[in-house]
């Protein structure tokens, strides 16, 4: 895959203005802004923010009336998978909801343990939790949290995520992971989608997602607004100092925040299929709509970002 995928044809638009593209050989036709629910996990979890009740339903409502069609959860988001079932299940032909499998969790008095474990016994219990919660008969996506090759073949996961396919349970099968992981699982030639890291701050994965994308798998980003960058609620001091170490600032057209460069720079990349920005605050939802309405950065802006980003930061 090269960069040359031209100027997005405006029929590939949704009657909303959002740019769709087609998820890899699940043929699905997804918005290329899809939504993270991480944030949506509610009290006595981690983190210091905590979503309410009325402000998770609103959330989640204002998501898919801006026409967002993709919904990345999973079982160890605290509520987020009960909170898309009991306020989006009435919506549920609006959108695709890709879930995740191998979470163990722990709700302590003040915090959510968490765990990935590799065994059948917790892969059947993830499926058949989140069908319950999300109240669905079918889940879209169900990726593996993690794993690696040997381990997922080895125990027998991968043929049981077929089986499940086999039963209508699920649609199609991804794996959400990162290097060094990636090529083996690539390799398997079974996945129908791969959950990667991405943002010009962490650009680590730029090969293995265009790999994935020859490979005919989609492509589905997080991480693509890197976290907020800068001006995030919540800092994070390696990110910003990729940031501040490549002198960014000094290439933001004029009129564009830093979110909006980062969201944009993400769906710039020509596999970026689908990227699930996590956020909780409607207005930064509205800005990343709009950062999404407004395409691609210029190539030429591309480039020069690269080019420091390079030869300040050593990140290729
Ligand atoms: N291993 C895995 O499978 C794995 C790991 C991590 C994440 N995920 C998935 O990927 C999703 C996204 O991951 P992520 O949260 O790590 O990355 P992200 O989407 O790049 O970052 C989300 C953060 O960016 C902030 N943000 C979003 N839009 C903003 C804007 N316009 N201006 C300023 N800040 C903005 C959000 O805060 P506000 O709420 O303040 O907007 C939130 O804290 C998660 O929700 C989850 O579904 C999967």
């Amino acid at each position: 895959m090269n960069d040359s995928q031209g100027p997005e044809n405006p029929s590939t638009r949704a009657g909303n203005g959002l740019p769709l593209r087609t998820l890899g050989r699940t043929g699905a036709v997804v918005t290329q802004l899809g939504y993270g629910s991480m944030g949506l996990r509610g009290p006595r979890t981690w983190g210091v923010r905590v979503v309410d009740e009325p402000s998770a339903e609103a959330f989640l409502h204002s998501v898919l009336d801006a026409g967002i069609n993709f919904i990345d959860t999973s079982p160890d988001y605290g509520l987020a998978e009960e909170r898309i079932g009991c306020y989006l299940s009435g919506r549920r032909d609006e959108f695709l909801i890709a879930t995740k499998c191998g979470c163990v969790y722990t709700q302590h008095a003040d915090h959510l343990e968490i765990d990935h474990v590799w065994q059948r016994e917790v892969i059947e219990r993830n499926l058949q939790t989140s069908l319950r919660r999300l109240r669905t008969d079918v889940i879209d996506l169900l990726q593996f949290h993690g794993g690696d090759a040997q381990t997922l073949q080895r125990n027998g996961l991968i043929d049981l995520l077929l089986g499940f396919r086999q039963r209508g349970l699920i649609r199609w099968l991804g794996v959400s992971s990162k290097l060094p992981m990636l090529p083996d699982l690539i390799a398997l030639d079974v996945f129908d989608t791969f959950q990667i890291p991405f943002s010009c701050l962490a650009p680590e994965h730029d090969l293995m997602l265009r790999q994935v994308a020859d490979s005919g798998a989609g492509v589905i980003i997080r991480g693509g607004v890197a976290q907020g960058g800068p001006d995030a609620e919540i800092q994070r001091p390696a990110l910003n100092a990729v940031w501040q170490q490549a002198g960014l600032d000094d290439l933001l057209p004029a009129g564009t925040s830093r979110a909006e460069f980062l969201l944009r720079y993400t769906l710039s990349h020509p596999a970026c299929q689908t990227t699930i920005v996590g956020t909780c605050n409607p207005q930064h939802l509205q800005e990343n709509i709009a950062a999404t309405k407004a395409g691609p950065l210029p190539p030429e802006l591309i480039r020069q970002t690269r080019r420091r980003l390079q030869q300040r930061c050593g990140l290729e």
